[in-house]
């Protein structure tokens, strides 16, 4: 498996498969590899000829250097993961001076409200920051398609919106939420959670899929009193639960015909952040 670290040299490389014809799908990650990211993997390989994998633990998406310096970094063990996936993954794992030179910092844009809300009300500058790394990487990597996780649906739709803004050549494919047996999202985060929590973090999704059903037949307003009354009494502490358009992000208070609504919820399981969502309808 070939691992790049610089530009040029991954740059090249993708050019010389794009001159034989080969479709090329890109996976951004930041390592810490898990089933979630080799569902990514298997998807983007299903579709494409050459699919390059970056690793890369971005510092401007940090809005807490506690948790850029405590992120779990094993590229040896990512590597091994990826070899086993599949050897003719194209790897590219550059150095933060690779990607920023010597400024790190975010780009400014506006994404139309869909970096305020939820994720990025409490995590600002977040998105900023993924969206400034995910720019430069189309730029060095110039894939056809992209692929990103649900799990992480409101970074999907502010990559939609920055391949719009930037006019980016690139398609960006989402792929379903990849969940362990008992419905807990795979997570590089859950290996930080204590077995009590662990035992416990399957009620986030359970609590989701009860949610769903309820909003078949009830107002918004009993479902989220559902879901706090849900976590009153659990050692998970709710930060946030909301119901949103599926597109604009925007909070429902009541359903429209023809809308496709989706419910986020974020978790504390001790100090361990949980998120998750599921399309309603
Ligand atoms: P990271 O958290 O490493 O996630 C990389 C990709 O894997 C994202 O698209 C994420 O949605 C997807 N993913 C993670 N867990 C998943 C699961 N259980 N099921 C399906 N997909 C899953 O997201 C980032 O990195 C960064 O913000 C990045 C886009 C790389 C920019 O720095």
């Amino acid at each position: 498996m070939h691992v790049y670290t610089n530009r040029p040299e991954i740059s090249n490389a993708v050019a010389k498969h794009k001159e034989n014809g080969s479709k090329i799908g890109f996976v951004p990650t930041m390592g810490a590899l898990h089933r979630g990211h080799a569902s990514l993997f298997n998807f983007a390989l299903e579709r494409c000829d050459v699919v390059v994998v970056s690793i890369f633990v971005n510092p401007t998406q940090f809005n807490n250097s506690q948790d850029l310096e405590t992120y779990p970094r094993d590229l040896q063990a990512d590597l091994e993961l990826l070899e086993k996936i599949n050897p003719n993954l194209l790897v590219f794992a550059p150095g933060t001076t690779t990607i920023y030179g010597s400024k790190i910092k975010s780009i400014d844009y506006d994404f139309e409200g869909l970096n305020m809300v939820m994720e990025g009300a409490f995590r600002p500058g977040h998105f900023e920051g993924v969206a400034t790394v995910l720019k430069y990487l189309f730029e060095i990597v110039q894939p056809h398609f992209a692929f990103f996780g649900e799990k992480d649906y409101q970074q999907l739709q502010i990559v939609n919106k920055l391949v719009a803004i930037e006019k980016l050549p690139v398609a960006i494919i989402g792929c379903p939420i990849s969940r362990h047996d008992d419905g807990l999202a795979e997570s590089s985060r859950n290996m930080r959670l204590s077995q009590s929590h662990r035992e416990i973090a399957p009620f986030i999704y359970s609590t989701l899929l009860k949610a769903k059903e309820l909003f078949n037949d009830k107002s918004i307003g009993d479902v989220h009193q559902f879901v706090t009354n849900a976590f009153a009494d659990s050692t998970l502490k709710l930060e946030y639960f909301e119901i949103a358009n599926a597109s604009t992000l925007e909070h429902t208070e009541s359903k429209k015909a023809n809308e496709l609504y989706r419910a986020f919820i974020a978790v504390f399981a001790g100090d361990v952040r949980l998120i998750d969502n599921i399309a309603l309808n």
